[in-house]
């Protein structure tokens, strides 16, 4: 059996990972990967937005299952041409990946099925925006409508803040096309959870919860990134919470895109905010979150294989998801510089070091490059320490302890990732 995983970063060295443990015992290409999964799996050096490439590389190589993690391609309308070539693919298609790649898709669609969610106006004009910022009490959060890195969002607690936005993204058009549009919403204050389902378009089986660290610093003081690390379980939502999560949001969103003639069939990410008044939508994403899966396929027991097959067969009833009693942590090490910038490239040792059993650790690539002989930290997120134990605490202390083992000039990383779930 041959499986094809789509993406570079530690996300996809989780899948690239959990895929090489079951007992199918499949031959594993990744398109690009990255050195880590270079190590499972046989890297193929095209770019995850060359469609036409992936799909003739997948006929070619009779590639049986397919496995998107990165949005790009999801809204580039990769599952859509890998079906019409009668080619295996865990992923929705392009309409419905707009759940994702689309804001105000999305928000009409929470809005029209009665979802919660923040309240939110959508623009296409710089001036009624302007003139909707100018009668609204701050905070407000103003949001581009398409795909834009995590760079879509700014919380802006003045009007200079807001106006200055709408500037950049409508008419100087910072993020291109992906700020043509423009939501601008209430808002919301509360503990933020990242709670995913996978589904085949009919049924929908909810993946353990996981919470990620948005922000560069300790203490969630400063900028955003694209995640710090994250942890499973989240003790801070209980099991009526998960309930609620999963048969008023979840539920009901796969059954709106069923109605809306846009069926979504893959991962389904709710970023979600626990306010006081109630559990609110934050986004949908179209696929498994990076660092949550790190932590998510950590404690997966079941065959990964055999819930991807069952979910390209619409068969998602006859699988149960089963999960290991121990807790996940993955701590994030980022370069000099991260978000804001990227350094130069340096060579990162100790990881020849770090045993999975003996250290209960895992490192998972995601901005490393394979130069000289050597593993470089390239920039960005460059590597996700996750380790498994029989509690938050012990799997933070095993994470950090690999850590300890690893070096490269400049790294960066958060001491307190899991910590809130431990303090409360
Ligand atoms: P999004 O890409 O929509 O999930 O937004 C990125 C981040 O911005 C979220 O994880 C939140 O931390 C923050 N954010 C988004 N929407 C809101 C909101 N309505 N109120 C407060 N914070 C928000
Ligand atoms: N960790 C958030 C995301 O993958 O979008």
């Amino acid at each position: 059996m041959k499986i094809l995983v789509i993406g570079s970063g530690g996300r996809e060295h989780a899948m690239v990972w959990k895929l090489s443990q079951s007992p199918a015992r499949p031959k594993i290409y990744a398109i690009p990967g990255n050195p880590g999964i270079g190590k499972l799996a046989e890297t193929v050096q095209l770019k995850v937005d060359d469609i036409q490439g992936i799909l003739e590389f997948a006929l070619n190589e009779k590639i049986d299952l397919t496995l998107v993690g990165p949005e790009l391609p999801l809204s580039l309308g990769i599952c859509d041409q890998f079906r019409k070539n009668g080619l295996k693919i865990v992923g929705p298609t392009q309409r419905a990946s707009r759940i994702e790649s689309s804001k105000a898709y999305s928000k009409e669609i929470m809005f029209k099925y009665q979802i919660p969610t923040a309240t939110a106006e959508i623009f296409t004009s710089a001036k009624k925006a302007r003139e909707f910022i100018l009668k609204t009490p701050k905070p407000l959060v103003i949001k581009a409508d398409g795909l834009a890195a995590g760079k879509g969002v700014v919380i802006a607690e003045s009007d200079e803040v807001a106006i200055s936005t709408i500037e950049s993204f409508m008419e100087k058009r910072s993020l291109g096309d992906a700020g043509s549009s423009v939501l601008i919403e209430e808002f919301l204050e509360g503990e933020e959870i990242s709670f995913l389902v996978i589904t085949d378009g009919k049924h929908v089986l909810p993946l353990a919860e996981a919470q990620d660290h948005k922000k560069i610093f300790d203490g969630d003081m400063g900028p955003n990134t694209g995640g710090m690390g994250a942890y499973s379980p989240v003790p801070l939502v209980t099991e009526t919470q998960k309930a609620e999560i999963l048969n008023q949001i979840m539920i009901p969103i796969v059954r709106a895109m069923e109605l809306e003639g846009a069926p979504f069939t893959g991962f389904l990410f709710g970023g979600l905010i626990l306010t006081r008044g109630g559990i609110k939508v934050l986004e949908f994403n179209a696929r498994l979150g990076d660092p949550e899966t790190q932590v998510i396929l950590t404690r997966l027991q079941s065959d990964f294989v055999e819930l991807l097959q069952k979910t390209a067969d619409g068969q998602l009833d006859r699988f149960q998801l089963k999960w290991q009693d121990e807790a996940s942590v993955c701590v994030v090490i980022a370069s000099a510089g991260y978000p804001v910038s990227s350094g130069a490239k340096v060579p990162i040792t100790g990881l020849e070091t770090i045993n999975a059993k003996e250290d209960h650790g895992l490192v998972f690539h995601a901005g490393t490059e394979f130069k000289n002989q050597s593993v470089l930290a390239s920039g960005g997120r460059v590597l996700g320490v996750t380790a498994c134990g029989k509690s938050i605490q012990e799997a933070r202390k095993f994470a950090y302890e690999a850590i300890s083992k690893i070096h490269f000039d400049g790294m960066q990383y958060r001491k307190d990732i899991g910590l809130k779930a431990v303090n409360r």
